[in-house]
């Protein structure tokens, strides 16, 4: 039944209150985004790797310009020379890309950051005129500063947020081209991890009526109250128009299949370049539940629409996904979802992925993530910072809890702003149950990070009432004064001791850990040999400050108190390669290694964590030739209460599993096949078997997904491992493998999880290490058909994968070609005679002539009439090779240009017209000086735009 309810609407910041209700059905929405453009910008982007130093301002003339809205001097400005810059595509990490270097930081991975620049070029049609633009950045590692026609419009320091630029005042229209440049700093660091460098999440135009729907202004985040569930609903909308407006706010919900479960509309009036936010509150009707299990989600859309009577038009749109679900921390019995007890299961991520670095692609984060859910992780905590927004989207749809954390520990306004943006960002999630300050801050224990804490809390439940605060707190727990007493559920690293206690003296506080673990493996290497820096997967080699994952959980299963815990960590990340240095480069503590292979963790982790099936797995494999005879220490991990383990059919042993889920047995070595029997009583659950290999014969392909989509995003991990003659697995290959793509895509990366590899993750070839290696696919913009993956190696039959390309595409603005504009004209006052073209105007004489950008016009008078038009030609390479052309769009009035001092052409007429003028081969730098002669009566001047141009003959980049 359909069912609307008007709660209440209101208007803030002081304007007229017009308080409005109705409850009426609203007609179906004919676009699914309203007026509003969501445009890529992705595509199309020049970069330069290392500064580009700006050349010395000196001198009274150019430190006049400079200072000067659009004067930026150097690689920001307009008409800066990009002609040599390498063109790609975002996201773009440029870090990935660089050798490993021993010089260079062990925590970001041995690989030089640095300084890089981005340019882009782009039109927008006469149509856009009056429209609200805006500029989004999902995320620049790290430092950056934005310009937009040489006006800088953005700075931001920090790598993790995303932000919102109105770039409405700085455009042009038509054909003209506007130009955004990006300086990335990645010198600058905000963690002791893998960064990554550059433009390396996604980046947007938006385009929308100038009375809008703020980006992140629409707030649903439902409330459960007596049993009965309510969506209050908040839409904050600016207006950066002329005039005060008004505006019906009409609110859609439509449940998880589809049907619309209520709606509602209120109105709102916003003054000229101010906000106001509408309040609306709709009853839901048992709705179904979001969990883990079942991550049903609900659709808010939010429609503004003219007032009044008349054909309904809609002025901006937006939505969102939202999910019923409570969620409560209890001092006693730790966390509850849905009145239910769950234990948090959780693990800790970074943001890079083997291959591609930080700039991980969508369908990359749902591999990951679903193999986290194989693994019974239930919840994520995004260390230490906030991830991409497709990230959190992945999380609430796939059922994963998390805890969202915010990267600088600070109550500046900036920091207060980052924070700002990243509650106002993830508010209407399900999956979020934490919001979390801090990791292991020193100032945790002190007055200072109490106060700072308090500011940052405080802040936070402004914004979202709803959630606990938390924060890492690894010391400063029984300090005086501390951090943990401003928050509402107390989060903690590695303290094993401090659980009891803090429990103790604080019984009123509910607590997690919030880090544990950090333990050592490499993927598929069964002995430490800390001389090669290797460690063993057998779960024995915890680090100082941590635990093996059996103690670690244990620790935690054994409190009720305990909410749950975070690993340290899920999967291996670049950097931080500890316990070891070079040669060592990403890390040792993850699950899964850097593409995402299990580690014998994985599995001891699924014995403890998945209840749903039988999970039954042999450690190690079964390849220990000249070893025969000499015992092999073997684990099975498995969550049923016996295991029986044959050795070549013969029962070995049959045993009970250890409180953690584990079978150990010194088992001496006979090749062959060693099978693991899971049993409840007498009956057989599931089996796993290993089996001695021989040499490997045939390289084997196998992709993650068959089918995907040609948007230029979608990507896929593909598998690569060796089997012998009879197609046994060897997990002991270790062979270089080389590869070939033709078709709708290409390789964006490739990787095999040895963190001692300095093999690069940009090459069409990659050894196995321990049997795998991962190539990652990705398709092209506007692909369509196979896209064919070869993969070959010395002495083997090779494999051949064949994926299918379905056409897809993501609305994008095209990537313009840059047309120089003539810009920063001097203009002399009128005279009745021919001025002189090439008088002296002294440079610091920023008065006697006035300024002006085309198209300038000139009225008419009621004499004849001369002016000089003055202005610095800066010539790009592509345009001063004698191919380049003087375009003036429109002049009024005879005019004679001249070029350093030499007449390069005319216009005759005086009628307003064209004028095209070869420019001769040389330098960058000229003066140009335009006299125009107005006759009487008519107006004059360049009343078009003034361009540099390639000649006829030389093709766009
Ligand atoms: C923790 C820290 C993590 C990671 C880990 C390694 O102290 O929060 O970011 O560095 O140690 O054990």
């Amino acid at each position: 039944m359909l069912r609307t309810m008007l709660r209440r609407a209101s208007l803030i910041h002081g304007l007229a209150v017009a308080v409005w209700a109705a409850a009426l059905l609203l007609p179906a929405v004919a676009r699914a985004d309203g007026p509003r453009e969501r445009l890529s910008l992705d595509a199309g982007w020049l970069f330069h790797h290392g500064e580009v130093p700006a050349p010395a301002v000196k001198g009274h003339g150019a430190s006049y310009h400079q200072a000067k809205a659009g004067g930026v001097v150097g690689a920001g400005g307009a008409e800066f020379d990009d002609s040599s810059w390498r063109r790609l595509d975002l996201p773009h990490d440029w870090a990935i890309e660089q050798a490993f270097d021993r010089q260079e930081n062990a925590s970001q991975g041995y690989r030089a950051r640095g300084i890089g620049w981005y340019r882009r070029y782009l039109q927008l049609p006469e149509s856009d005129r009056g429209r609200h633009i805006e500029l989004q950045f999902d995320g620049v590692a790290t430092h950056s500063t934005v310009w937009v026609n040489g006006i800088v419009v953005n700075r931001n320091w920090s790598g993790y947020n995303g932000r919102a630029i109105d770039i409405t005042p700085y455009l042009r229209y038509g054909d003209e081209v506007n130009s955004i440049a990006v300086r990335v700093d990645a010198e600058a660091q905000e963690g002791w991890w893998y960064e990554g460098a550059g433009i390396y999440r996604h980046a947007w135009l938006v385009k929308r009526d100038t009375l809008h729907i703020a980006t992140d202004g629409l707030y649903a985040n439902p409330v459960q109250r007596g049993g009965r569930w309510t969506l209050p609903v908040e839409v904050q909308v600016d207006n950066t128009g002329e005039a005060g407006r008004a505006a019906v706010v009409a609110l859609q919900v439509t449940g998880p299949d589809g049907a619309v479960v209520a709606q509602g509309e209120t109105r709102v009036r916003v003054a000229a370049l101010d906000s106001a936010t509408a309040r609306l509150t709709l009853d839901i009707r048992q709705p179904e539940l979001w969990s883990p299990r079942s991550p049903r989600l609900y659709r808010v859309r939010a429609v503004l629409r003219q007032p009044g009577a008349g054909p309904l038009r809609e002025i901006d749109a937006t939505e969102l996904h939202t999910g019923f679900r409570t969620a409560r921390f209890d001092a006693e019995r730790g966390f509850f979802l849905n009145g239910e007890p769950l234990k948090l299961q959780g693990v800790c991520i970074h943001q890079d992925h083997a291959g591609v670095g930080v700039a991980v692609p969508t369908a990359i984060w749902e591999f990951r993530l679903r193999r986290l859910q194989d693994m019974g992780v239930n919840a994520v905590r995004f260390a230490h910072n906030a991830v991409a927004p497709e990230v959190m989207d992945l999380a609430d749809r796939l059922g994963l809890l998390v805890m969202d954390e915010n990267r600088n520990f600070s109550s500046s306004p900036e920091a207060m702003a980052q924070l700002a943006w990243l509650v106002r960002r993830d508010r209407n999630r399900p999956s979020v149950i934490l919001w979390s300050l801090f990791n292991e801050e020193p100032l945790q224990g002190s007055w200072q990070g109490r106060e700072m804490a308090r500011r940052m809390a405080a802040e936070i439940k402004r914004l979202d009432p709803s959630r606990p605060v938390t924060a890492g707190m690894h010391d400063g727990l029984f300090a005086d004064r501390n951090a943990s007493e401003v928050l509402d559920v107390v989060g903690v690293n590695y303290q094993v001791h401090a659980y009891d206690r803090y429990h103790r003296e604080h019984p009123g506080r509910p607590m997690f850990s919030s880090e544990d673990t950090s333990a050592y493996m490499t993927r598929g290497a069964w002995r430490s040999d800390r001389q090669a820096q290797v460690l063993g997967s057998h779960d024995d080699e915890p680090s100082s400050w941590g635990q093996t994952h059996r103690d670690a959980w244990r620790h935690i299963a054994e409190r009720p108190f305990m909410a749950g815990g975070f690993v340290w960590s899920g999967f291996d990340y670049h950097g931080e390669p500890t316990p070891f240095e070079w040669p060592s480069a990403s890390t040792f503590f993850g699950a899964l290694d850097l593409c995402g292979f299990p580690k014998a963790a994985f599995y001891i982790r699924q014995a403890q964590w998945v209840k749903d099936r039988t999970v039954v797995k042999i450690l190690p494999h079964w390849n220990w030739s000249g070893s025969e005879g000499q015992p092999v220490k073997v684990m099975v991990a498995t969550n049923a209460p016996r295991v029986r383990l044959l050795l070549n059919g013969q029962t070995i042993v049959e045993q009970a599993a250890d409180r953690d889920g584990i079978v150990s047995v010194d088992l001496p070595y006979a090749l062959g096949r060693l099978e693991a029997v899971a049993l409840q009583g007498a009956r057989e659950l599931a089996r796993d078997t290993v089996e001695t290999s021989g040499v490997p014969a045939r390289l084997v392909l196998t992709a993650d997904r068959a089918v995907l989509a040609g948007d230029g995003r979608d990507a896929v991990p593909v598998t690569v491992s060796a089997v012998d003659a009879q197609g046994r697995a060897v997990p002991t290959a270790n062979l270089k493998v080389r590869f070939e793509t033709t078709g709708a895509g290409r390789l964006i990366g490739v990787g095999n999880g040895d963190p001692n590899s300095h093999e690069p993750s940009k090459a069409p070839e990659r050894s196995l290490f321990n049997g795998l290696a991962q190539a990652i696919l990705q398709t092209e913009r506007d692909g369509q058909g196979p896209l064919r993956l070869r993969a070959t190696a010395d002495g083997l039959a090779s494999a051949e994968l064949v994926l299918e390309v379905r056409t897809a595409r993501v609305p994008s603005v095209p990537a313009a070609e840059v047309v120089s504009r003539v810009g920063g004209w001097r203009i002399s006052p009128p005279q009745a005679a021919r001025p002189d073209p090439n008088q002296v105007l002294a440079e610091n004489d920023m008065n006697s002539w006035g300024w002006g950008e085309p198209p300038i016009r000139q009225s008419a008078e009621s004499t004849e009439t001369w002016r000089a038009y003055r202005t610095s030609l800066r010539l790009r390479a592509d345009r001063n090779d004698g191919q380049g052309r003087l375009r003036f769009q429109q002049i009024a009035g005879q005019a004679e240009v001249w070029v350093d001092g030499v007449k390069i052409g005319e216009k005759t007429s005086p009628e307003p017209a064209p004028l095209s003028l070869p420019l001769a081969q040389g330098s960058g730098w000229r003066t140009m000086t335009v006299l125009v002669r107005a006759q009487p009566g008519e107006p004059s001047g360049l009343i078009g735009r003034v361009s540099i141009e390639r000649g006829a003959g030389k093709a766009a980049p």
